[in-house]
This record gives structure tokens, C-alpha cells and sequence, in this order.
């Protein structure tokens, strides 16, 4: 489930609207000088020729600096003009959000005044903007990974920034431990580039915004630090008196009180995802066209992963004359964008953290409070540029009581995709792979244990041609695995569409106000079956509809528009993704029951059966759950269930979920369930 989810967090990018592109890829003389000078300002520019001597006498060097001081954007163009480093091969910067990748990218493009790209281009899942000339290139931490399962050696490349480590999310710390394996290969001069010459060793660069940098050096053989200080101004503190019961509220009442009270500069939310940010931006908007005239107009912006990128941009957008910027962000304002003007923060003390449950196999997003490095960046973000004021909207008291760095993800999610990855990679003995902080055991193991009831290993553990297969599949293990169920089935054009709809953001709107209405959408295109494929005739009838009717088509059914647009991208990318791996496209016409099968030969974990009480118990783990009320199965829950979510708020409910037969689970997951009972 984690790749669906993570899905749903994609951003956007394209090539086409760069400013440089327009002016034909040079800037004008007052706006070359204008980056210039901003370029000079940075904080990162003072420590450029230290940072340089250091770079080039160290194969691997850790950088710490604060957040905006310049890191990401600047020190990839500082190494790109020194070719001793490069030795004309790429860099590749890492990031782990998808969003900063693009954002930063096209900044960079920008700033070297080359269309986006060209020199300058990034890749992320189904979407790679970048050419034969990219030499500085942008890509999220999977796709490097991705990289090096086709290329070992990572041949291409002659230094690699690992940026944002402070993160430690699950794919970084894969990286790390990869990069470090490839450069040890390169040291050896195993390799050869593409034109049979010798590769040079690999320069790696870390990264990081957090001051805990011992890790990251130890992990490198004892890796030089470079600390670039940059000038931050005092963030002046707030609490609250007592624990805020709807901070939604709190932050609300926070923010025209600021504008009513302090001094201009721009204000920055902090929440935990794009429903409750959008609905927030809704309370402000509503409050904003009451304000009286003697105080700042409010112009309220978002920012989260999901957001087209033309929306992004207006975060970027200095702010009018007579106006107070307010940006409502998830945690993607802690460090990786940057937001200029920025003066108050307002922090929520909250955010989404992806967590697996051991006991039921399955990662959920909660919302989690944050750790106390991460309470410290938001507040950071106030005294970039003048002194600041931070509104916590909780106690002083719990602040001890917080983690103090995030725990690494790695830690704590499914490592399924992880290892799935290894074994691609020919790491045969996953437990002796370096991690710099190495998960348990039991937890490796487990996974294996899932990769083997996928069907993906052969007995020795090797990866067999179905497991080869579903290493390509840009999906977790499980998703992959249901893909090429689906070929067999004779259904893969409509278990595509099912899996694209799953990756892509909610596509059902509820809006706060029109409560009663709440489920005509999904009560009008609801099929028997379940969600999956409620979705499935929801991406065909949207599918079916002219460009032009599509809106309308949207509208009436109170569907979202632009994540329909994303679903149907995202399928046409599996579906090119499918047919490189040479699966046939079958299609099952009207027989539905052939996707629901398809959907359990992978997700036959999660599975549960009705209980006396109505409630659900998952076969394999025995958790208790309840269909969520957004379902369509919420109202006449059948005997059998296969979900795809877990939320849990007062109980454990489950999210996407469709009626099953029970015998197909020892018919299709033979390896899991003839060897347990599933009464
Ligand atoms: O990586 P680090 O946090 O050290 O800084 P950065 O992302 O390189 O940002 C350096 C400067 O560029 C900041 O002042 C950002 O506000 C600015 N920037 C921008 O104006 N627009 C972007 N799309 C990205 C960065
Ligand atoms: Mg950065």
C-alpha cells in the first residue's frame, strides 16, 4: 500500500513554462544581474572557497547548513563549474520530496539561464525532464535507486548530493548504503562508462540541515564535516495555556490576530496535509473579505505535495504591496523550499508520518506529533531574514516530552520495496547490507517472508522472473504483484486503471458545508462490488468523456478534476511501464470478478473476515477493524473483505474496500493461506 499512498503525495512538473525557455534560454541583463546578486547573497556563497578545497580533497564530504543558506541550489552549480570534479560525467542531486526536486530544479535552470531540462533537468516517478545534455540533474532518492539496479556502477554520474539527509527517510538511508557499495565498486575501477573508459571514483556529497552530522561521517570511514553557518535572527516564542482542542481553529484565530497586531512580513502555517490545509485556506479566505480596511489584506496560499506546480510557484510570488502572505504548508516548508518574507510562523506541532504496524502488515499515515529538531526548524523559518515570532499551538510543558530527532522511517515502515530492491541489485545476503542505522532483523525477515508468499523468490531466496518483474514495476511489491496477476486473469488494461486510481488523490469531494450531500457522488457511480471498482467505473466513465465534457462530467458527480487528470497520467505510465516488461494488455470487458482477483494475488494480506459483532478481523494478523463510513461497503458490509487503508481515529477502520470470495485466497496466495486456517 505504501507506493499508493506515496503516489498520492506526487507532485507535478513541466518543462514548457520556465521563463528561461521563453527568453530562449538567456535572461536579460537586469534580471541575469538581479540572480546574481541574490546568488551573492547567500550565506553558502561566503564559504564557497573553503567548501571547494574540502570537496575536492575528500571523496566524500558531509555539508551542514541551515535551511535556506544556499545548499541545494547553489553548491550542484559550484561543482558543475570545477570539471576536475565531474570529470564531464553528471551530477545527481537527491531529494526525498518530489516537489522540491522539480522546485529546485527549475530554479537552478533558471539561475544558469538554461531552459529547464537542458543543462539543467530532474527526474522523478513518471516523469523524467531531462536530456542527453543534463548534467545537472534532479531526482528523487528512489529514482537513483531505480538507476542503480540498471547501472551498478552508476556510470553516468561522477558526483552524487545526497540532499535533505537529515530526513532519514526510508529511501535515503537505502541510498546511502548504496552509494556507498558503488563506490567502493568505483574505487576498485570495477567500471567502465559507455565509452570504455575507466570510471573516476565516485564524489559523494551529504547534505544536511540538522547540526547531527557524527552519523553520516561515521558511516563515511570517518568523512570530513563542513559547517556553513548562516546569520539567523532571534524567534521570539509562544505557547499556548492550555492543549488546543481543534487547532484548526487555534491557527485560524492566530493568524488575524497576527495580522491584526504585528508589524508587515509574511506568515507561515505549518499542518499536516492538503485536506485540512485547503479547508483552513477556506475559513481564512471567508474571514479575510470581512477584515476592516486599517489592517493588511490577507492573501492566502498553499502548499502541499499534491499541488500543480503552477500552484506551487505562487508560494515563490513576492508579496503585493498592502498584503500580508499567509502560506498554509505541511512539513515541506520545514527545510526543503525555502519561502522568502517569511516572519511568523504558526506551528500546528503536527505531522504526517508514515508508520507500519508490524502486527498487521500494513503502513499508515498518522498524524504524529512532531520531534523536537523539527519544531526547531519551523520556528527557524521566522528569523531568516529579520527577527521573528513563533506561535506553538501547544504547551511548554510537552516539549520535553517530544522525540528530539525524527526516527529514521526506515525504522518503521514495510521494507518489502526495500528488499525487493536489494535482491534486484544481486545483494543476496540483505542482512550484511549497510545500513546506517539497521533495522531489526525480524524485520527483514518478515519481508522476505512476504516476497516469498508473493511468489517473487525461488527457494534459495534468489529472485525468480515474477520477482525480476516486479523489481522494474514502479510499485511497491505488493501492487507490482497484482499487475502481473492481472495478465494471467486476462484483466491488466482494467487492473491498471484500479492501481492508477489508487495512486492518485482522492478523487470524491466532500466539502464541509454540503454535509447531507455528502455521498451522492459515490452513491451514483457506486458498483456492488466495493471501491476498487466503484474507481474502475469512475476512471472509465471520466476516460470516455471529450476534454471539454470532462469538467462538466466532474462537476455533476463532485468529483476532482485534477486528480482524475493525474489518474489518468499515472495509467498511462504503468501502462508504458507494463508493456516494456512485455506484459500483454488483456482486457476482461464486463467480468469484473477477474480485477478482484487480481487485487487479492497481491494484496491477500489484507484481507478480514465479518465477525459476530459486524466487525472485521484481518486473517493473517488477526486485528480488528471496521469499514469506513466513506465506503460503499459501509452500509451492507459483506462476509469477506480485501481493503487497501487503514486509518485509524477513534477505532482501526478500513479505506477501499471490496467484497471477496473467501476461497480465492488458498486458490491465489497458495503460499500464504494452505498453511493457515482462514475461519
Ligand atoms: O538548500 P538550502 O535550504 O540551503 O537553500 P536553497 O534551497 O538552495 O535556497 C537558497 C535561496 O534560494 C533561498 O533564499 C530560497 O528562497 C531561494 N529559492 C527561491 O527563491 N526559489 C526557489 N524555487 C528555490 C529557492
Ligand atoms: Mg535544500
Amino acid at each position: 500500500m505504501e507506493t499508493l499512498r506515496e503516489g498520492r503525495e506526487r507532485g507535478g512538473g513541466d518543462a514548457s513554462t520556465s521563463d528561461a525557455r521563453k527568453a530562449n534560454g538567456a535572461p536579460t541583463g537586469a534580471k541575469r544581474e538581479e540572480i546574481d546578486r541574490v546568488r551573492k547573497s547567500l550565506p553558502i556563497y561566503r564559504a564557497k572557497d573553503r567548501l571547494m578545497e574540502e570537496i575536492r580533497k575528500s571523496e566524500t564530504v558531509i555539508i551542514i547548513g541551515e535551511t535556506g543558506s544556499g545548499k541545494t541550489t547553489q553548491i550542484p552549480q559550484y561543482v558543475y563549474e570545477d570539471m576536475t570534479l565531474t570529470n564531464g560525467l553528471m551530477i545527481g542531486v537527491t531529494q526525498p520530496r518530489r516537489v522540491a526536486a522539480v522546485s529546485v530544479s527549475r530554479r537552478v535552470a533558471d539561475e544558469t539561464g538554461t531552459a529547464h531540462g537542458t543543462l539543467v533537468g530532474y527526474a522523478i516517478r513518471f516523469e523524467d525532464v531531462s536530456s542527453e545534455e543534463t548534467r545537472i540533474k534532479f531526482l528523487t532518492d528512489g529514482m537513483l535507486l531505480r538507476e542503480a539496479v540498471g547501472d551498478p556502477l552508476l556510470s553516468k554520474y561522477g558526483v552524487i548530493m545526497i540532499d535533505e539527509a537529515h530526513e532519514r527517510t526510508l529511501q535515503t538511508d537505502f541510498l546511502l548504503g548504496t552509494i556507498k557499495g558503488v563506490q567502493r565498486r568505483r574505487r576498485e575501477s570495477l567500471g567502465e562508462d559507455q565509452y570504455g573508459r575507466a570510471l573516476p571514483p565516485l564524489r559523494v556529497i551529504v547534505m544536511s540541515a540538522t547540526l547531527e552530522a557524527s552519523s553520516f561521517s561515521k558511516f563515511f570511514d570517518g568523512a570530513p564535516v563542513i559547517y556553513s553557518r548562516g546569520r539567523t535572527f532571534p524567534v521570539e516564542m509562544f505557547y499556548t495555556e492550555e492543549p488546543e482542542e481543534d487547532y484548526l481553529d487555534a491557527a485560524m484565530w492566530t493568524v488575524l490576530q497576527v495580522n491584526e497586531e504585528e508589524a508587515a512580513g509574511d506568515v507561515l502555517v505549518f499542518l499536516t496535509g492538503q485536506e485540512e490545509i485547503e479547508s483552513l485556506g477556506r475559513m481564512l479566505r471567508e474571514k479575510a473579505s470581512e477584515l476592516p480596511s486599517n489592517v493588511l489584506k490577507l492573501n492566502v496560499v498553499l502548499l502541499f505535495a499534491a499541488l500543480p506546480p503552477e500552484e506551487q510557484m505562487k508560494v515563490f510570488e513576492p508579496t503585493p504591496l498592502g498584503t500580508r502572505k499567509v502560506v498554509l504548508a505541511t512539513n515541506i516548508a520545514e527545510t526543503s523550499l525555502t519561502i522568502n518574507g517569511i516572519r511568523y510562523v504558526v506551528d500546528s506541532g503536527l505531522s504526517k508520518l508514515r508508520t507500519h504496524h508490524p502486527r498487521s502488515g500494513v503502513d499508515e499515515l498518522l498524524v504524529t506529533p512532531i520531534a523536537q529538531s523539527q519544531a526547531q526548524q519551523r520556528a527557524g523559518r521566522a528569523g531568516r531574514e529579520a527577527p521573528g515570532k513563533c506561535f506553538r499551538l501547544y504547551t511548554e510543558e510537552i516539549m520535553p516530552s517530544l522525540e528530539k530527532y525524527v526516527k529514521p522511517e526506515l525504522l518503521r515502515t514495510n521494507l518489502s520495496g526495500v528488499v525487493l530492491q536489494l535482491k534486484a541489485m544481486q545483494v543476496d545476503d540483505i542482512l550484511s547490507f549497510p545500513f546506517i542505522d539497521p533495522p531489526p532483523k525480524e524485520a527483514l525477515l518478515r519481508s522476505l517472508e512476504l516476497l516469498y508468499s508473493l511468489d517473487a523468490l525461488d527457494d534459495d531466496g534468489k529472485l525468480n522472473d515474477v520477482g525480476k518483474k516486479m523489481a522494474r514495476f514502479p510499485l511497491e511489491p505488493m501492487a507490482a504483484r497484482c499487475v502481473i496477476a492481472a495478465e494471467i486473469e486476462g484483466c491488466a488494461i482494467e487492473t491498471l486503471a484500479v492501481l492508477s486510481m489508487l495512486s492518485t488523490d482522492s478523487v470524491f469531494q466532500f466539502s464541509r458545508e454540503a454535509d447531507g450531500q455528502k455521498n451522492v457522488a459515490r452513491h451514483k457511480l457506486k458498483r456492488k462490488e466495493g471501491d476498487h471498482l466503484t474507481l474502475l467505473r469512475v476512471f472509465n466513465e471520466f476516460s470516455a468523456c471529450s476534454p471539454k465534457r470532462s469538467r462538466d462530467w466532474c462537476r455533476e458527480h463532485q468529483i476532482n478534476h485534477r486528480a482524475m487528470t493525474k489518474a489518468v497520467k499515472i495509467n498511462e505510465q504503468l501502462t508504458r511501464a507494463a508493456m516494456s516488461q512485455g506484459i500483454n494488455l488483456t482486457s476482461c470487458e464486463d467480468d469484473f470478478t477477474l480485477v478482484l482477483r487480481s487485487l487479492v494475488s497481491g494484496f491477500f494480506m489484507n484481507t478480514a473476515s465479518k465477525e459476530m459483532d459486524g466487525s472485521f478481523k484481518v486473517f493473517t494478523t488477526g486485528q480488528k477493524l471496521t469499514i469506513h463510513p466513506s465506503s460503499v461497503m459501509f452500509q451492507s458490509p459483506p462476509e469477506t473483505i480485501l481493503f487497501n487503508e487503514l486509518v485509524r481515529t477513534n477505532k482501526m477502520y478500513a479505506r477501499d474496500v471490496s467484497s471477496i470470495k473467501k476461497s480465492w485466497l488458498s486458490e491465489l496466495a497458495s503460499k500464504t493461506f494452505s498453511r493457515r486456517s482462514t475461519n
